[in-house]
């Protein structure tokens, strides 16, 4: 197995102001479609083909799990992998999930279709977040689960259908219902108050299984059986956030980043940015893995203040830190509505922003569910160190504050960077920023 990346409480990481970023890059694979790929594959019939699979402390959790699950996983070589799918079989220990909730509720889904029992565990931050969402629709559906938070023991198999009406737009909780619906006997449907990420349903079809689908609402066919393909994933739109907006805001910056997926259910942020007054173009549009992707350049840019309605959420639920940070940047006032899902991420993700702006000397409080971000119309202090509650997004969105500010910042804890964006760092350092 490749090596695990990421340990919470690793080193300090910090930044300093720079001269302009400049640079053509590509970051690496989209984290949820890598997931899906590898469970979808491990649950296909014949092999399955990944290529840019994001070789991240998350999703390498999930290769593990899949394998122990029976199916046969291989990196053949960087970024590429190849997976034999099988019927699922009780595997031997306990399934570490590590930090990574898409890991967790998807391979909960998909195990529960199986005649299998497995103990899913995780680690500190994960164990603190709610895992209740999934179980009890997949209860609902025949499986049997103890606990509400991991460990969480699970046993599957002869699963009956569903029409589950979600109270939240979780693409975690549609795929979990859909993977476990599978191999269920009857119909199964998900019905969500606003279309979330689509990737489960995209590639399920990519692998041959019957779904229909209307905005909101999506229904397995009659052939749920899956034959292994071959996946290409294309860059992930919440990792390119972080250049993209370090170009944004220092000085006579312009950064290109390559190949980035660009699904509307994703492209909140860029989106706000636009609307905030980035220079932003998104260009050569094209298909890739079944996935709209485009290269988008950012140019250093004087930003506006902004109020994202809560209907954008879903879309950019995990660019909400990176925008904050746009929004301290910003001419006046930004406010972010709906935002109570960022408590329960790896961490309490709005008392992190709001903590980490404050040391920064950007005034940023929470309003019940809302947070609102006075800009300085320039540059913030900077200056200082940022618990970032090792929480990967938390750490390098105050890095990038800290290239950009007064003065540099230091983020406590970054060890936790690489479950989704292994080569942060460097990367950074090869457009000119000072990270380190
Ligand atoms: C993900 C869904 C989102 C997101 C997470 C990845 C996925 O969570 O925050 O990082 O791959 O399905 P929701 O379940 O809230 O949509």
């Amino acid at each position: 197995m490749s090596t695990i990346l990421a340990s919470p409480s690793q080193a300090c990481l910090s930044s300093r102001p720079t001269g302009p970023l400049r640079g053509t890059v590509a970051v690496p694979g989209d984290k949820s479609i890598s997931h899906r790929a590898l469970i979808l594959g491990g649950m296909a019939q014949g092999r399955t083909r990944i290529d840019g699979l994001l070789e991240g402390d998350d999703v390498l959790r999930t290769a593990e799990a899949v394998r122990a699950f029976g199916a046969t996983v291989e990196r053949a070589a960087p970024g590429c992998w190849m997976v034999e799918g099988t019927a699922w079989r009780r595997p031997t220990g306990p399934i570490d999930c590590g930090n990574s909730g898409t890991g967790a509720r998807l391979l909960m889904g998909a195990a529960a279709g199986f005649p299998v029992e497995a103990l899913f565990t995780g680690d500190a931050s994960l164990s603190r977040r709610p895992m209740e969402r999934v179980l009890a629709p997949l209860r609902q559906m025949g499986a049997d689960a103890q606990g509400s938070t991991l460990p969480v023991r699970l046993r599957g198999g002869s699963l009956g259908g569903i029409r589950f009406v979600s109270e939240a737009a979780s693409a975690q909780v549609k795929s979990a219902i859909l993977l476990a619906g599978l191999r269920a006997e009857g119909e199964v449907e998900v019905i969500e108050p606003s279309p979330s990420r689509d990737h489960t349903e995209n590639m399920l079809r990519a692998f041959g299984c019957d779904i229909e689908r209307a905005p909101g609402r999506v229904r397995l066919g009659a052939n749920r059986t899956l034959r292994g393909t071959d996946v290409e994933v294309p860059g992930d739109p919440s990792s390119a956030a972080f250049p993209l907006v370090a170009a944004l805001l220092v000085s006579d910056s312009s950064v290109t980043i390559h190949g980035v997926m660009v699904n509307p259910l994703r492209a909140g942020l860029f989106e706000t940015l636009i609307e905030m007054g980035a220079d932003l173009r998104i260009e050569h549009r094209r298909q890739s893995g079944g996935e709209p992707v485009a290269d988008i350049t950012a140019r250093a840019s004087r930003l506006r203040g902004v109020e994202v309605p809560a209907d954008r959420a879903p879309a950019m639920i995990d660019e909400y830190p990176i925008l904050a940070i746009a929004a301290a940047f910003a001419e006046g006032r930004s406010v972010m509505h709906g935002l109570a899902e960022l408590r329960v991420k790896e961490s309490d993700r709005l008392a992190a922003i709001v903590a980490g702006l404050t040391a920064c000397g950007v005034d940023a409080w929470e309003d019940g569910d809302s947070l609102v971000v006075e800009g300085c119309g320039g540059r913030p202090s900077g200056g200082a160190t940022v618990a970032a509650h090792d929480d990967h997004r938390i750490a390098m969105s105050f890095l990038i504050l800290g290239l950009a500010a007064g003065r540099g910042v230091t983020v406590d804890s970054a060890g936790m960077i690489g479950t989704s964006f292994p080569g942060f760092e460097t990367l950074m350092r090869s457009i000119g920023g000072d990270v380190s």
